[in-house]
């Protein structure tokens, strides 16, 4: 079940979803006792996470029972300013009392391939210490879309997308000359919640593509995103909607 939340602009998608992942951590850890999340990269989270860290919302979370992962990482090492660990640490990681061991970046310093097999044996291993299958999977997805339609670091053409048994692969992306680690569609679906945060008029046709037109993840890798026994919520802003 996929559901559209429109709100007004940039600033007002950054507090609806600090707000939205403030409330799905209370939920997570009021019924399971932990919060897992995947954080995504780019410009749209930085804004959210930086409204989360303040501390009307900040204060509402148990930060000892959150577990933040990426849904992907550049292949690059934690200080690099291409870095999605860096960027969520110096926003918000870095700002609230989670304990270091709960946090659990794709280790880009290593090469992709080593990179997304010691990921993949991470999460096996947390998702595995959950003895209710109910609950051996992210509480929470965060994910953008790209002008292109990608997410995460899902691609048009990225075999990827088609991924059935790896939960996270490392691949070169030749539009941007650069490794990538990825979670693949196999996890991603798995999620009780994935939301999407979208802003911007330059994204406008693509996610009217993406929402109503023809399936054709390939091309449109967003697609792909479809959670097997979880909810989906796209949350935009009217620049992004204004072709929807
Ligand atoms: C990344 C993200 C990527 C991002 C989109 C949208 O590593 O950069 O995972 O998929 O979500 O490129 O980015 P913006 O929200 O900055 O437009």
């Amino acid at each position: 079940m996929s559901m559209v939340r429109t709100v007004a602009d940039a600033s007002a998608l950054a507090e609806a979803a600090a707000g939205h992942f403030a409330l799905m951590a209370e939920e997570a850890i009021a019924k399971r006792g932990r919060f897992a999340v995947a954080l995504s990269g780019g410009s749209t989270p930085r804004r959210m996470y930086e409204r989360l860290a303040q501390p009307e919302l900040a204060e509402r979370i148990d930060w000892l029972r959150v577990h933040v992962f990426w849904g992907d990482e550049r292949a690059v090492p934690p200080e690099h300013p291409e870095s999605n660990y860096r960027m969520a640490h110096e926003v918000l990681l870095s700002r609230v009392p989670i304990p270091a061991q709960n946090i659990h970046r794709i280790r880009g310093e290593l090469a992709p391939e080593e990179a997304a097999k010691t990921y993949e044996a991470e999460l096996r291993q947390f998702f595995s210490r959950d003895q209710r299958p109910v609950s051996s999977r992210f509480d929470l997805v965060l994910l953008g879309m790209g002008e292109d339609g990608h997410t995460a670091s899902l691609f048009p053409g990225a075999a990827a997308i088609n991924e059935t048994d790896r939960w996270v692969v490392a691949y070169y992306v030749e539009k941007l000359q650069a490794w990538r680690i990825t979670l693949t569609p196999v996890v991603l679906n798995a999620a009780a919640q994935v939301t999407f945060l979208v802003s911007g008029a330059e994204k406008a046709a693509r996610l009217r593509q993406v929402l109503y037109g023809p399936y054709q993840p390939q091309a449109l890798p967003a697609q792909i995103i479809r959670p097997a026994h979880g909810r989906l919520l796209w949350l935009i802003d009217e620049a992004a909607a204004g072709l929807v």
